[in-house]
């Protein structure tokens, strides 16, 4: 009698662990469907790019989530918005394609939803990468040398060799992860609205 009356207590306990983590989740989020936009006939969050997909694992896997998070908050309780985080909240339809869906909550840097918006320019992001106070002399970001590769400079440069004096002939090339990760961190733009979070 004592056993059936654990089992059936441990059976309740595993369901609402069930109900609250998945059953609910699911129900608020999993149904949640992309808008198209009928002016440009694309979906909103838009698809991001094979090679943006790609960045999103380098951006997981080298640990930039330790320090910047993924999520604007506000307008009540939170300065993200005055800070030019973004022109509006994130909200978890934002996430849709996103894979892994990162969403932080560390801020030692700066939240990281429109960087695509803050740094246009992909030459100035990959230096970013390299060595961030080539871009800002007091950035604190850490610098990530190891994506990119050395490689003897010819007679003509590469495209894409940093603008740096190449040292013993060899120049400074991102390789593909670092290539892929620029490419995910220009996609991220909250610059389109959604029935629940319009632009402001
Ligand atoms: C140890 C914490 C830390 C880690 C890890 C880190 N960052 Fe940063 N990052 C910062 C801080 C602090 C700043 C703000 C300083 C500055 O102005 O650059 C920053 C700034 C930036 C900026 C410029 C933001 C702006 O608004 O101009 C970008 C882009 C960036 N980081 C990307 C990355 C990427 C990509 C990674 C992973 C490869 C990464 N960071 C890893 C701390 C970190």
């Amino acid at each position: 009698m004592k056993s059936t009356r654990a089992l059936i207590l441990a059976f309740l306990a595993l369901l609402f662990a069930w109900v609250g983590q998945v059953a609910i989740g699911y129900i608020q989020v999993g149904r949640l469907e992309p808008v198209l936009n009928e002016e440009t006939n694309y979906t909103e969050p838009p698809v991001p790019s094979g090679l943006a997909q790609t960045g999103a694992r380098v951006f997981a896997s080298e640990g930039c989530i330790e320090c910047h998070s993924l999520s604007v908050r506000g307008p009540t309780g939170s300065a993200d918005l005055t800070r030019g985080w973004g022109q509006r909240r994130s909200v978890p339809r934002d996430y849709l394609f996103r894979e892994p869906a990162l969403v932080g909550f560390s801020r030692i840097g700066p939240d990281l939803s429109n960087i695509g918006e803050r740094i246009k320019d992909p030459a100035e992001m990959t230096m970013h990468l390299y060595d961030p106070r080539k871009r800002k002399s007091t950035s604190t970001c850490p610098p990530h040398p190891w994506l990119f590769e050395k490689r003897i400079a010819g007679p003509k440069t590469e495209n894409d060799a940093l603008p740096l004096t190449p040292i013993n002939w060899k120049q400074t090339v991102p390789s593909y992860s670092a290539k892929a990760l620029v490419a995910y961190l220009q996609s991220l733009n909250l610059n389109y609205a959604l029935p629940e979070a319009p632009l402001k």
